[in-house]
């Protein structure tokens, strides 16, 4: 039997799961140090699951598959849970709600059901007697736990004594470390030379885990109630009061959690209603200021609950709906390199398409020459100072809605053909050198290479820049290699129209050239690229100063420059000043937020005599620009006030906010400094609330704001 059995592939592989599966969970439950991403966790989990079904004569009787967390770690007392604290069964796809709500509804027909997030932290069990916190446990192995009573009580969130508590109660719950506390904490291990954790949990798990009660209340740790164990009566009929009860006892409740309607009332199925609301709250959880790594469904009634039940490990009345995961391998297969509009030589990682969180991969950015060879910009060590080369596997991750990063190199799998890369030493477009510029390496060819001239083509008939109907980047590459109607400096846009009609005019029959003419096009296209180009010839100063695409002068810098210079004639004689070396008109420039010596050398670059001077001359020719015209401030209570929006705005958009306040007299900058006057943060501010803070900058919400501005 036994030899049968270990030539057998798929006893084999329900082997090495299972074993992947104890050392992983060792790892992350005991040593608080994960070996494999949450979604490898769970893949392998399913895997084991899928084939358990199929092979139950091949099942362990040990398997991971029916255990939940790992044995306590030593050191701690031991408490064993009255009722076993579960974990809970995952759905991934809406196939899997819709077949949670399908069995719940086959207990009953009208079930309603909660949703709230599921907290990415460590659950905890709080024993209350007669209203006093007298232990609070860790899961454990799910049937005992670890005493940690003691750093149970620094937490401020939990309530060492209740009042009109029934006489036992164990409240059950997660504790995290929220996103300002963890980077708190790190910035403090970073500056004495201590342990950096990894993320907010492994912060939390190590902190719960203190032997030492005053080290983990220096930790500033958080805790949600979501749920309770043994107690001597019910908190409530449904789960949504029990969780209202436990709020009014005291205790943190999660506010995003929600109860579904019936189907009649709202127009939306259950599982509509679940996966729109998990949709919902996946968008915001950049901004929640805690991790959270999924939807957490449970059934309201309670004695719909008990009636459901439990499988081994899981309940049937709650499933977790996880996040699609973040993190994913796969192969690195071209290092490209592209230049952008300032000359900038950005690498570009091809990779193997890979699904990360929820969206297919097949670019990240490698950031510059020094990224590549495992180095920050201050020559420290990146990735454990591991180099990047073409064959690698490696880590992709996303955070939030960015561009997607290499967060790892597994150089066990290098191939042995695989060699250092080797950055260019003259630019890949144009060949003219490279120059070091800060981190990056930049191409010194200027508008004479063709890389630069397209990206800044782009940038000018951009959206924050002419923004010009019809004309997107395509047109631009398009007309860029064009024979009959090239198009290669900015000028070019608006003397399309001309040349096309001159075209048209001198056309030999069935040359097919001018655009009315052409393949794919005919006369209403042309026309309609003719009408975009011709309502673009009147730009407001902001956006002409802006679609310059001068180096680091972004939307922000553009209209505080277009508001201090007022016309285009003004600007234009006080940047050629610059470059000539005025110190006055330098100091003009230099008064404005946001401009230093970085602009002030891209400014005489811009306008010394030569090549770019002249194109962006040539350009204001053709064009009508409009002067900024002086904000009505007569009434306004902001006028002359310099104020700068951070986080997310609920009630307009940025640039909506911004606008509003620049009429209002108001000048709007990107950074926090001694200069600014008001702060406006929203849900997720950073550091530049921080930095307010520090400066003792006036910091109010959007509301106050909208009030002072009223
Ligand atoms: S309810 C019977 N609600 O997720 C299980 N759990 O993977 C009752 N978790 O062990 C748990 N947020 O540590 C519940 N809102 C939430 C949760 C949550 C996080 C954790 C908890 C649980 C694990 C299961």
């Amino acid at each position: 039997m036994k030899d049968t059995l270990m030539s057998d592939p798929v006893f084999l592989e329900m082997r090495e799961i299972a074993q992947r599966l104890d050392e992983a969970n060792l790892a992350y439950h005991r040593d608080d140090t994960p070996i494999i991403s949450d979604a490898e966790y769970d893949a392998l989990k399913a895997r084991l699951l899928d084939l358990e079904a199929l092979h139950p004569e091949l099942k362990d009787t040990d398997s991971p598959t029916g255990k939940v967390g790992a044995p306590v770690a030593a050191g701690f007392g031991k408490i064993t849970h009255k009722i076993p604290m579960l974990s809970l069964g995952n759905a991934f796809v809406e196939g899997d709600v819709a077949r949670f709500v399908a069995q719940v509804r086959a207990v009953s027909r009208d079930a309603m059901i909660t949703a709230e997030p599921k907290i990415d932290g460590l659950s905890l069990a709080l024993r209350y007697e007669n209203g006093a916190l007298v232990s609070a446990a860790t899961r454990g192995d799910g049937a005992v736990g670890e005493d940690v009573t003691a750093n149970a009580r620094t937490i401020g969130d939990i309530p060492q004594q209740l009042t009109g508590a029934p006489s036992v109660l164990e409240v059950r719950g997660e504790v995290f470390m929220s996103h300002v506390d963890f980077e708190a904490l790190n910035a403090r291990a970073a500056k004495n030379g201590t342990k950096t954790f990894a993320n907010p949990r492994n912060a939390a798990a190590g902190s719960m885990r203190q032997l030492d009660a005053r080290i983990t209340a220096e930790r500033k740790l958080s805790f949600f109630a979501y749920a309770w164990g043994d107690m001597s009566e019910h908190l409530g009929a449904t789960q949504s009061e029990s969780i209202a009860r436990l709020g009014e006892l005291g205790f943190r409740v999660n506010p995003l959690m929600r109860l579904t309607l019936s189907s009649g009332e709202v127009g939306k199925s259950l599982v509509t209603q679940l996966v729109d609301y998990h949709q919902e709250v996946a968008h915001a959880r950049a901004e929640l200021g805690y991790d959270i790594d999924g939807i957490v469904y449970k059934v309201d009634d309670i004695a719909t609950q008990i009636a459901l039940g439990f499988r081994s490990t899981t309940p049937r009345w709650a499933v977790a709906h996880k996040f699609a995961a973040e993190r994913a391998w796969t192969r690195l297969e071209a290092i490209e390199i592209q230049v952008g509009r300032t000359g900038v030589l950005s690498p570009v990682a091809r990779l193997t398409p890979v699904t990360v969180g929820g969206v297919v991969v097949s670019n990240a950015t490698l950031h510059n020459h020094d990224y590549i060879a495992g180095r920050d910009s201050a020559g420290n060590p990146i990735r454990g100072g591991n180099d990047l080369r073409v064959g690698d596997r490696v880590e992709i991750y996303r955070a939030g809605d960015v561009i997607p990063k290499v967060g790892g190199v597994d150089l066990s799998a290098r191939p042995k053909t695989a060699f250092p890369f080797a950055f260019p030493s003259s630019c890949p477009e144009c060949a003219s050198p490279i120059v070091r510029d800060g981190s990056s390496q930049r191409c010194t060819g200027g508008l004479a290479c063709p890389a630069q001239g397209k990206e800044r083509l782009k940038h000018l008939v951009s959206r924050d820049a002419f923004d010009i109907d019809g004309f997107g980047d395509t047109m631009v590459d398009t007309f860029w290699s064009d024979d009959a109607l090239p198009l290669r400096q900015p000028v070019d846009i608006f003397t399309l129209p001309a040349r096309d009609e001159e075209l048209a005019r001198n056309e030999a029959p069935g040359s097919n050239r001018s655009l009315a003419t052409r393949a794919g096009w005919g006369p209403s296209s042309a026309n309609k690229l003719v009408l975009g180009i011709e309502a673009a010839r009147s730009v407001p100063l902001d956006r002409m100063i802006f679609g310059l695409g001068i180096r680091h002068i972004g939307s922000t810098t553009a209209s505080l420059v277009a508001r201090t210079f007022i016309d285009w004639d003004s600007f234009l004689a006080a940047a050629i000043a610059v470059a000539e070396g005025s110190a006055p008109q330098a100091a003009r420039f230099r008064a404005i937020d946001g401009i230093g010596d970085a602009v002030i050398g891209a400014l005489r670059e811009t306008f010394m005599p030569g090549p770019e001077r002249n194109a962006i001359e040539a350009l204001a020719d053709e064009l009508d620009i409009q002067s900024i015209s002086a904000p009505s401030t007569a009434d306004s209570s902001v006028a002359g006030l310099t104020v700068v929006f951070t986080g997310t705005l609920i009630q307009m958009t940025r640039s909506e906010a911004k606008k509003q306040a620049e009429d209002l007299g108001a000048k709007v900058a990107g950074s926090v400094s001694k200069n600014t006057d008001i702060l406006i943060a929203g849900p997720g501010a950073g550091s530049k609330a921080d930095k307010a803070a520090a400066l003792g900058v006036k910091v109010i919400d959007e509301a106050a704001w909208l009030e002072m501005i009223a």
